[in-house]
């Protein structure tokens, strides 16, 4: 079955952003030009989706309204004749077919994909993080579902993360198949370094079949008292067996303030417009 839809939950609180994540959701902080979620909604695209669920909550309106038609700019930038521009705005109004839906209170990762259920509608679907960017030819999801469609099984990706870092990601235990590819044996929330079972990490893309939101629903409050996604895939583990797939490509956390400024930095040193003047900036530091 081929795998269409995409679930992207922006409903968390943002706190390590504060307080700029007061009134502004961190999935709408520029990375130059572009709001971080557009680069995670350009990845779904490229990867054959065409039906994204925004799981959104609090403050979190300017997405919808980034992703709307705003015919006030766009007037406005046809009667100054700044073609470019409209083509550029009018473009992301018709990108994908997009819904959302609100999750009442963050009561985790886990419980803001259950409330996509009804319109996941028993199908295999794709999970993307909203401050994730990963950048790759061949893009993440892509790669996901690729690996999806050979074994028919949920695939989450992975990474190697620094040990004293396990703290910070759901951590696997797995077998592994070839190079890139683990069968998993046990996932665990946030271990501390000496607790984990591996320095291999579940990072913001998921494909999954529709068992997973079951699992979900059977699962009871863990780490941080949220309904953890990490829980709910050792549960599936049991029953079906999930893969986890080592990725290619460079992620950005963007939800974290150094990534954050990592990527901006990577991403102005790739725009033709821009390298040289930054390259100059950084050179002049005095470090
Ligand atoms: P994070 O833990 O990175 O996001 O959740 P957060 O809670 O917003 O960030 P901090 O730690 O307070 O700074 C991972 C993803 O899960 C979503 C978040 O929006 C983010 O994309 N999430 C988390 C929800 O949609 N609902 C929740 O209840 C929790």
């Amino acid at each position: 079955m081929e795998i269409k839809k995409a679930v992207i939950p922006v409903a968390g609180m943002g706190t390590r952003f504060l307080p700029a994540t007061k009134s502004m959701p961190k999935e709408m902080l520029p990375v130059i030009d572009k709001p971080v979620i557009h680069y995670v909604v350009e990845e779904a695209i490229a990867s054959g989706i065409d039906d994204i669920i925004f799981i959104t909550g609090r403050s979190k309106r300017s997405i919808e309204d980034y992703f709307d038609d705003s015919p006030e700019l766009e007037s406005h930038l046809q009667m100054k004749n700044k073609d470019k521009m409209l083509k550029l705005v009018k473009d992301i109004s018709s990108m994908v077919d997009i819904h959302y839906i609100r999750q009442k209170e963050p009561r985790g990762l886990g419980d803001a994909i259950l409330t996509a259920k009804k319109h996941i509608n028993e199908e295999p679907f794709a999970v993307l993080l909203g401050d994730d960017i990963i950048v790759n030819e061949k893009p993440c999801t892509k790669q996901l579902i690729d690996n999806f469609r050979k074994y028919g099984r949920s695939t989450i990706a992975v990474e190697e993360v620094p040990m004293e870092k396990t703290g910070s990601y759901g951590i696997i235990k797995g077998q592994a198949l070839d190079d890139s590819l683990y069968s998993l044996e046990d996932i665990v929330e946030k271990p501390s370094p000496e607790d984990a079972p591996s320095n291999v990490g579940a990072i913001g893309r998921y494909v999954f079949t529709p068992e997973i939101l079951d699992c979900i629903k059977e699962t009871a409050v863990g780490v941080g008292n949220e309904i953890q996604l990490t829980d709910a895939i050792r549960m599936l583990n049991e029953k079906q067996k999930v893969y986890a797939y080592k990725f290619t490509g460079k992620r950005y956390d963007t939800g974290d303030k150094v990534e954050y400024v990592k990527a901006i930095i990577d991403f102005a040193l790739n725009k033709e417009d821009m390298k040289e003047q930054i390259k100059e900036h950084i050179t002049g530091i005095d470090l």
